[in-house]
């Protein structure tokens, strides 16, 4: 879909005054973005921290002062259901996932792509899609999503994505390429170097021609992306959005 198709369907003040967006991830590094950004448009907006996260001390009243509420529904379906309920949610952004590194730290065993960033979609997907009112969805997803994917990654990515789109909710998918930026409060030294080797790659095939190429694997930073998901988010268009649709000009 073209950045133009979705910016002619840009969101009215009324739609923003009457929006309850619940984040969930808004402890992560495109989370915290997106609440920024939220209240930097008015939005009302629930920040979701999982019970027992590490980040609650110090984010939760950080949410708190920018004029977020923080909510600490645990993660299961019946109890996200009440919550979306309770609180008149009409957008849903579902930004969370796990690293290997985090995995291992938790003990999360198995295929956590599978138990964690599928698993934990899919409960959000389900409570959404039971509201009188179903919520708009905002997905972020990964370019290179499949259901038939060689990467548990991104097989999990791409199921989320197909089970969104069978549930007949309003919805954006975001399939970003690296998000990054010296803004991340956590070190990811290996993401940096492939985002900065990668948008090198991507400047030599622009000049040589690969202009395509470059729209679609070029990096962004949180920021960026935080202000393309909210503002897809909060309009009306349904459909997947990719590469220079979500990165820097
Ligand atoms: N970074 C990239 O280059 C990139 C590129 C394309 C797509 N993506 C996708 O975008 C997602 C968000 O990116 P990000 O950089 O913002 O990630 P991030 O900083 O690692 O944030 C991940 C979020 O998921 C939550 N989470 C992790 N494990 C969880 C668990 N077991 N149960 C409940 N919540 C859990 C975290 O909560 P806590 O704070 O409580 O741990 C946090 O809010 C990623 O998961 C990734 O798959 C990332």
């Amino acid at each position: 879909m073209a950045i133009a198709d979705s910016l002619a369907t840009t969101m009215s003040d009324k739609t923003k005054t009457e929006a309850v967006a619940f984040v969930a991830g808004s402890t992560g590094y495109v989370g915290q973005a997106v609440v920024a950004e939220l209240r930097r448009q008015g939005v009302t907006t629930i920040a979701h921290i999982r019970p027992g996260s590490s980040r609650l001390e110090r984010l939760g009243p950080a949410m708190q002062n920018i004029g977020a509420s923080v909510d600490t529904t645990e993660w299961n379906t019946a109890a996200l259901t009440k919550t979306f309920q309770r609180l008149g949610v009409t957008h849903v952004f579902c930004l969370i996932g796990t690293t290997r590194k985090q995995a291992s730290k938790e003990g999360i065993e198995g295929d956590i792509y599978e138990r964690i960033d599928f698993g934990l979609t899919s409960m959000l997907v389900e409570a959404a899609a039971d509201q009188a009112s179903p919520p708009r969805f905002v997905y972020l997803s990964s370019i290179g999503a499949k259901t038939n994917a060689s990467s548990n990654y991104l097989k999990a990515r791409g199921k989320a994505e197909a089970k969104l789109a069978a549930a007949g909710l309003s919805y954006i998918i975001a399939r970003p390429s690296f998000i990054t930026g010296s803004d991340r409060d956590e070190l990811r030294p290996a993401e940096r170097i492939g985002a900065a080797v990668a948008d090198g790659a991507l400047s030599l095939a622009g000049l040589l021609g690969g202009g395509k190429l470059k729209r679609k694997y070029q990096s962004t930073s949180a920021g960026e992306l935080a202000k393309r998901l909210v503002d897809y988010g909060l309009g009306s268009d349904s459909g997947a959005f990719e590469g220079s649709d979500l990165a820097r000009a």
